[in-house]
């Protein structure tokens, strides 16, 4: 191909691709700005194309500018976050990346690609507000108003279950919350580990400070340190100082969801955070001193986390101080009477019905369900049958809608017979093996691994060699 049409090509590359494009040659003057940018930036194309840097952008200090740094330092910028006002004053959040293209050891060109997240970054904005405003919304103010606390404040007393399995969770739990340690929840959705962390919390002596919950894997990865850390002015003029949820929960918990979706290296920058109790906003230079008391959760089980690359090892064993594992609802079925017992109560209240108790027969049925929502499903089962109920005083099995999952009654194994050769019948027993244990676990493969003690991708691999579907 000739250069003019490998040039042609790179042009309408430019022109039609969705991030912002700028590029200036070795004396700072724009040589590609395609409408991307223009259009975020809110400029014309020709008022930045052969102008120099600083004629075209005079607001801007450019000895701070990640163009400047490129040109004259030779220095890469890789994905930073800045938010600033554009010509229109309107403030904008881009993610930018700023190289220097270097030839023969020349720097001869300064490349920048911003990605316009404004919107993602208002959302992310608003959702920190609310729940900054029911952090601060007193509880006995908040009923007072007549208002219900948007986030629910959670103690012991709101948990319940007996098993022994899931009382030795609680109890370690209550240690947790007279002391200080990092804890780190292990439970599948709908388990409780918001309950549990929530208990912890306002059971303990920071229940006067804030707590504030945040799910890494809600927010998209470039912008959760922005989120944690807060930020500072970037490399634009315009842009803005913010504190993070570390700053806001200072002297209080952190609880962080799903923190296998953080990305790796912002959890190695989470574990410095941890060992050396300050943080640095994004782009900032100013070590500001934090006391947090962090709680994470995962609900996968941690060690197939570490093993697939998601949970960093050494930040895992800092949180891990007090560790809790909380069963599922199908491995505690004891838990069940007590559990249908108090959401009974609590929606036959809620809906003025006059359901006093649940029979036997409703019992058997519940029990027989294999719950992959856990408690939380538990609880809409309930909820649901009292909010159908009419006049009657007792909850029997035909209030409940759920269809238990049929546990399928095995044959025993037969004793191997010599009509087939041994590695067919091996197979065989392979398979039902596997099949048992994925229906114990709910079809979850995770757990289905772990009680046959062999790696996930084995179980995957072996999955697809019986064709086994879920
Ligand atoms: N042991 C329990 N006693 C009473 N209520 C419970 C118990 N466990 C869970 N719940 C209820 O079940 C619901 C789900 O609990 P929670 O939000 O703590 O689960 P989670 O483990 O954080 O789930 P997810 O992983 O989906 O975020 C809540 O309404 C909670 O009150
Ligand atoms: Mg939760």
């Amino acid at each position: 191909m000739k250069k003019e049409e490998y040039k042609k090509i790179l042009e309408e590359l430019i022109q039609y691709i969705d991030e912002g494009i700028y590029i200036v040659d070795k004396n700072g003057v724009g040589k590609f700005y395609n409408n991307a940018m223009a259009s975020m930036e809110k400029v014309n194309v020709e008022d930045v194309l052969d102008k120099r840097f600083h004629e075209a952008f005079p607001e801007f200090h450019v000895g701070d500018s990640t163009m400047f740094k490129a040109l004259i330092r030779g220095e890469a910028t890789i994905r930073e976050q800045q938010t600033y006002k554009n010509f229109y004053g309107k403030e904008i959040t881009t993610v930018n990346t700023t190289i220097p293209i270097v030839v023969d050891g020349q720097t001869v060109a300064a490349l920048e690609v911003a990605k316009d997240i404004t919107d993602i970054r208002k959302m992310s904005d608003t959702l920190l507000k609310l729940q900054k405003e029911s952090q601060e919304q007193p509880a006995g103010e908040e009923a007072a108003a007549g208002r219900k606390p948007r986030i629910r404040r959670y103690s012991f007393d709101d948990i319940y279950g007996n098993s022994p399995a899931f009382a030795e969770v609680v109890a370690k739990a209550r240690k947790a919350a007279d002391n200080d340690a990092s804890v780190f929840i292990y439970g599948e959705t709908g388990t409780g580990k918001e309950l549990l962390a929530q208990s912890i919390h306002y059971g303990g002596v920071r229940k006067n400070k804030p707590f504030l919950a945040q799910n890494c894997a809600a927010i998209p990865e470039s912008l959760l340190e922005g989120i944690l850390f807060g930020t500072v002015r970037g490399s634009f003029t315009g842009a803005i100082d913010k504190e993070g949820l570390f700053e806001q929960a200072n002297g209080g918990t952190l609880l962080l969801d799903e923190i296998s979706a953080m990305p790796y290296e912002l959890q190695s920058k989470l574990l410095r955070v941890l060992q050396e109790d300050y943080i640095r906003r994004v782009g900032g230079s100013r070590d500001i001193p934090v006391n947090v008391r962090i709680i994470a959760t995962v609900n996968e089980p941690p060690q197939e986390l570490i093993e697939r690359g998601m949970l960093r090892k050494d930040l895992f064993y800092r949180l891990n101080v007090v560790n809790l594992s909380i069963p599922p609802l199908r491995e505690r079925l004891d838990d069940i009477p007590l559990l249908a017992e108090r959401f009974l109560e609590k929606h036959n209240e809620r809906f003025g019905k006059e359901l006093w108790m649940v029979s036997e027969g409703a019992i058997e049925k519940l029990k027989s369900y294999d719950y992959p929502g856990n408690v939380r499903e538990l609880e809409n089962i309930i909820e649901q049958a009292v909010s159908m109920a009419d006049k009657e005083h007792v909850l029997t099995e035909k209030n409940l809608t759920v269809q238990p999952a049929v546990r399928k009654l095995r044959q025993p194994e037969k004793a191997f017979d010599d009509s087939q050769p041994l590695d067919r019948y091996l197979a065989e027993l392979e398979r039902r093996i596997i099949e048992d244990a994925l229906f114990e676990s709910g079809g979850n493969i995770s757990r289905a691994a772990q009680k046959l003690k062999i790696r996930r991708q084995t179980l995957q691999h072996k999955l697809k060699k019986y064709k086994i579907s879920l």
